[in-house]
């Protein structure tokens, strides 16, 4: 059984969240899609809204023979993935300027338990410019996100600022 934990914020999921995860899904037998509870960190959608989103735009995608599920997590990632019994991370790179964040908490994660690879995976290039950061911002200030989140994140944003 080859488990993975895909941990973030999700806040919000877009397509390239889930483009990461149908790539995953060729790769192991499960994946635990795992919502970071940060309590210092301003979000846009509680923890519940977002598991909830997730929950919901999962069942859409292409998970092949893949069992995919969420759930939220604070505290240490490593000892969470130790918890459930995970064999790997999952974290998506879009850019060269990713890697070096990504591989300084790989490397940290790694030396915290040795056991628990991280695999780092490339999103197709449409999706290569798409942070849930940049599409916050965008939606913030008026502009269109169709094409870069589900549409059901588009309409829980909308619900949320009315
Ligand atoms: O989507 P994000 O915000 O880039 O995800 C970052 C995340 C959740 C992967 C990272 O902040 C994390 O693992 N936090 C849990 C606390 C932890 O283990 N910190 C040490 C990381 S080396």
């Amino acid at each position: 059984m080859r488990r993975a934990i895909y941990p973030g914020s999700f806040d919000p999921v877009t397509n390239g969240h889930l483009d990461i995860i149908q790539r995953g899904c060729k790769l192991f037998d499960e994946i635990i899609v795992a919502v970071l509870v940060n309590p210092e960190k301003t979000a846009f959608f509680t923890i519940e809204e977002r598991c909830d989103i997730l929950g919901e735009v999962l069942k859409t995608i292409n998970r092949s023979d893949c069992h995919v599920k969420v759930e939220s997590f604070a505290g240490l990632m490593v000892q969470y993935a130790a918890e459930r019994e995970a064999n790997a991370i999952v974290r998506g790179i879009r850019a060269i300027s990713d890697y070096e964040y990504e591989l300084q908490m790989a490397l940290m994660n790694r030396r915290l338990r040795p056991s628990l690879e991280t695999v780092f995976m490339m999103p197709a290039e449409e999706y290569s410019y798409v942070s849930s950061r940049l599409v916050k911002e965008v939606f913030q200030l008026g502009a269109g996100i169709e094409g870069l989140v589900p549409p059901l994140v588009e309409q829980r944003m909308r619900e949320k600022t009315k």
